[in-house]
């Protein structure tokens, strides 16, 4: 799977957000170092603490599903503009293994941001 594929799939993803109060929908594809794909979208909630964000949807169906190790995660938004996961989704990333970040730049563009530049110095399972 490339990372234009990787992105058409978050795109597609998106449509499936929930996101009557921000407006803001976001679609993740994340693909497993073995090539399984798993995506999400935001879900968001009256009370609003409890939205669940696109790229913790994809993780939560991905380990659920039995997969471990993942490579790659591209994210898109509705904004148009380059979309990076919150520091809570790179966190719940950096658990799984998660190597890099896609995000769609000019015109759609994929442009690769590594995970150990997005969340140095990481806590993880390595940590305990
Ligand atoms: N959101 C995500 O889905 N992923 C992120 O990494 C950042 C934020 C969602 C949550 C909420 O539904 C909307 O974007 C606005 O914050």
């Amino acid at each position: 799977m490339t990372d234009d594929d990787l992105l058409a799939e978050a795109k597609k993803a998106m449509t499936g957000a929930y996101a009557p109060y921000s407006r803001f929908r976001v679609g993740a594809a994340l693909v497993t170092r073995d090539g399984q794909l798993f995506t999400g979208a935001n879900v968001e909630n009256a009370s609003y603490g409890l939205t669940l964000c696109a790229e913790r949807v994809a993780v939560v169906k991905g380990v659920t599903a039995g997969a471990v190790g993942f490579d790659r995660i591209a994210v898109v938004s509705s904004s148009g503009e380059e979309t990076f996961p919150c520091g809570a989704c790179r966190q719940v990333l950096h658990e799984f293994g998660t190597k890099a970040v896609i995000v769609a730049a000019d015109e759609g563009r994929p442009v690769t941001h590594l995970m150990t530049a997005l969340l140095p110095h990481a806590f993880g399972p390595d940590s305990l």
